[in-house]
């Protein structure tokens, strides 16, 4: 987009970490108890907030003081200035925002259960076209450490992940980019991105969608579709998270609880910055997943993202 909020070299010379997704409005309506259907009742409280995953990864990567940038289609109106201007006042760098003057902003309505922590979604993703590998060809690959991508348009996404690798063949380790994927919903065309990537993020719901009934056993059953050196992760909910890292070595860490389940919209997106984070910052698999859940915990302990650092 035109007007950068930051543009060139952060200060310092530090390399970004780049989130390839969506973002929407979601509009968070806070009851007491899931509603009945054709009742007629009061939300606790309502809000705007600007959601999609790779744009919550960014919130989260904001808060932990990673520079980071968004990429990802935004139509234009009275939403999309709010979800714009949300992503600059976190300091997300937005200058591979991709304009879509034609379309709707994808909007979500959430029912988020006080009383038992549950998020449900109902998400219109309307007409918006996901960014291309055209228009990732215009990202200078040189100013990024990491650049994760969240599952969409899998067959563009690919190509964009496949122009990363091209880049750090040429390139010795120290200035290659590192690459991630989140594979979230259960389709079948999303697939094909789990064989690219050092870092594949599975989800609980797609683990179980292949009839996997915890992480070990989804990560047994799906490390020979990564490729070979990359480090398959899976969370479960309150059973923590698991991953295999590059030789095969297994790690766990339990979940971290808050007191008080308040709100888990986000969760995953929470768990996928704040391993990105560590991971990109140099610490093991271990630690990295540790550190995922300790955050993601945190979030479920407060409303929005504010609050997790
Ligand atoms: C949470 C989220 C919400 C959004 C929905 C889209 O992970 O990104 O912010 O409304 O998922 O599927």
């Amino acid at each position: 987009m035109a007007a950068a909020a930051r543009r060139g070299p952060v200060p310092g010379g530090e390399k970004r970490i780049l989130c390839v997704g969506l973002v929407c409005l979601d509009i968070i309506n806070v009851v007491e108890a899931y509603p009945s259907e054709d009742s007629d009742i009061r939300c606790m409280s309502q809000r705007w907030q600007r959601g999609g995953n790779a744009s919550n990864s960014c919130t989260v990567l904001a808060l932990l003081g990673a520079p980071c940038a968004f990429m990802g289609s935004l139509a234009t109106g009275p939403a999309a200035d709010f979800v714009l201007a949300d992503l600059r006042r976190y300091g997300v760098d937005v200058a591979h925002v991709v304009p879509q003057p034609t379309s709707c902003l994808p909007t979500s309505i959430v029912i988020a259960s006080a009383s038992r922590g549950t998020r449900t979604i109902l998400h219109a993703c309307g007409n918006l076209q996901d960014v291309t590998a055209r228009d990732f060809e215009q990202v200078d690959l040189s100013q990024y450490k990491w650049i994760h991508w969240e599952a969409r348009n899998a067959a563009e996404q690919a190509v964009m992940m496949q122009r990363v690798e091209q880049h750090n063949r040429a390139r010795p380790p120290e200035d290659r980019v590192r690459t991630s994927v989140e594979l979230e919903k259960p389709r079948e065309e999303h697939l094909l991105l789990m064989g690219l990537g050092d870092v594949v993020f599975i989800s609980k719901d797609l683990a179980q969608h292949f009839g996997y009934r915890s992480a070990p056993e989804a990560l047994q059953g799906l490390r020979s579709r990564v490729q070979p050196g990359a480090t398959l992760i899976c969370a479960w909910a309150e059973e923590g998270a698991d991953a295999i890292g590059p030789g095969g070595e297994l790690v766990h860490s339990d979940a971290f609880p808050p007191e008080t389940l308040v709100d888990t919209l986000g969760a995953g997106d929470t768990f996928n910055a704040a391993v990105i984070f560590a991971l990109s910052a140099g610490k093991t698999l271990q630690d990295a997943i540790t550190f995922g859940c300790r955050i993601a915990g945190r979030k479920c302990g407060i409303q929005g993202f504010d609050g997790i650092v």
